[in-house]
């Protein structure tokens, strides 16, 4: 872990991209993920689930729905259909044609360009998501990131407890807006396993803060839609801030 800066330093704040650059391009496509690596973000934040057979591909909700032209949960569609459908139109007609991503072709188009921030979502769906996680990681020997940036994250914990099994060397992170994750108790169980703990802003405060960084974790907070909610975190200090807008800057830096 980095050095705590001591006074008078400013310490360099993560600038994660949710999604991508997902306040204006379409959230977990390659539009938005360029536009963040345009933007200089560190981060790339994606979301994982897996097709009815077995591809791992990114999209946020549980079901199509949302975000794209089509109707049906993620898991009950083939990779054959989820890849037809339309992921860009329902942000603008300029992204028409954006399909939905596969974990890998992503892993593969940005490994050394940009960190990406991994999040499960909803593992508990997908039985047997972090073997297969851990396997694309491997194949591109990201399980022992040595310059590359990478964090495996989920509001699920006992999936990340799983994860830190299977990639001891790739940072860990969990996900909460539950204030009761962040009892003094808690954070030392999560600790055990875990090298982040990634709450709400709105449960941020900075005797949270300084408990996570007394147990040897750091914290990335979620999601910064406002450059009040920047600003409010800059000034908190965290270690990331996971942002719509990967073109808000710390105003320290
Ligand atoms: O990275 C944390 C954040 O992505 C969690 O919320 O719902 O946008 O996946 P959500
Ligand atoms: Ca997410």
């Amino acid at each position: 872990f980095a050095e705590e800066p001591t006074t008078g330093e400013r310490k360099q704040v993560e600038n994660v991209a949710h999604r991508g650059a997902t306040a204006y391009a379409p959230e977990n496509t390659i539009a938005a993920f360029d536009l963040a690596v345009e933007m200089k973000a560190d981060y790339i934040e994606i979301d994982v689930q897996r097709s009815k057979d077995g591809k791992l591909v990114l999209i946020h909700d549980t079901t199509v729905d949302r975000t794209t032209d089509g109707t049906g949960k993620v898991g009950d569609l083939t990779f054959e259909q989820l890849r037809s459908l339309d992921a860009g139109s329902w942000k603008g007609e300029q992204f028409a044609g954006e399909s939905i991503p596969t974990f890998e072709e992503i892993l593969d188009r940005y490994q050394g360009k940009i960190g990406i921030f991994i999040e499960m979502k909803s593992p508990e769906l997908y039985p047997g998501i972090e073997e297969e996680v851990a396997e694309a990681l491997k194949e591109r020997n990201l399980d022992k990131p040595q310059n590359e940036k990478i964090l495996v994250q989920s509001f699920n914990f006992e999936s990340m407890k799983k994860m830190d099994e299977l990639l001891p060397k790739v940072p860990i992170g969990v996900i909460t807006s539950n204030p009761a994750d962040a009892t003094l108790e808690s954070l030392q169980e999560i600790s055990t396993y875990a090298d982040w703990f990634n709450p709400h802003y709105g449960m941020v405060t900075e005797e949270l803060l300084s408990q996570v960084h007394s147990m040897g974790m750091k914290m990335g907070s979620w999601t910064v839609r406002s450059q009040e909610t920047a600003d409010f975190l800059f000034e908190m200090g965290v270690d990331a801030i996971i942002s719509d807008y990967p073109d808000y800057v710390d105003p320290r830096n």
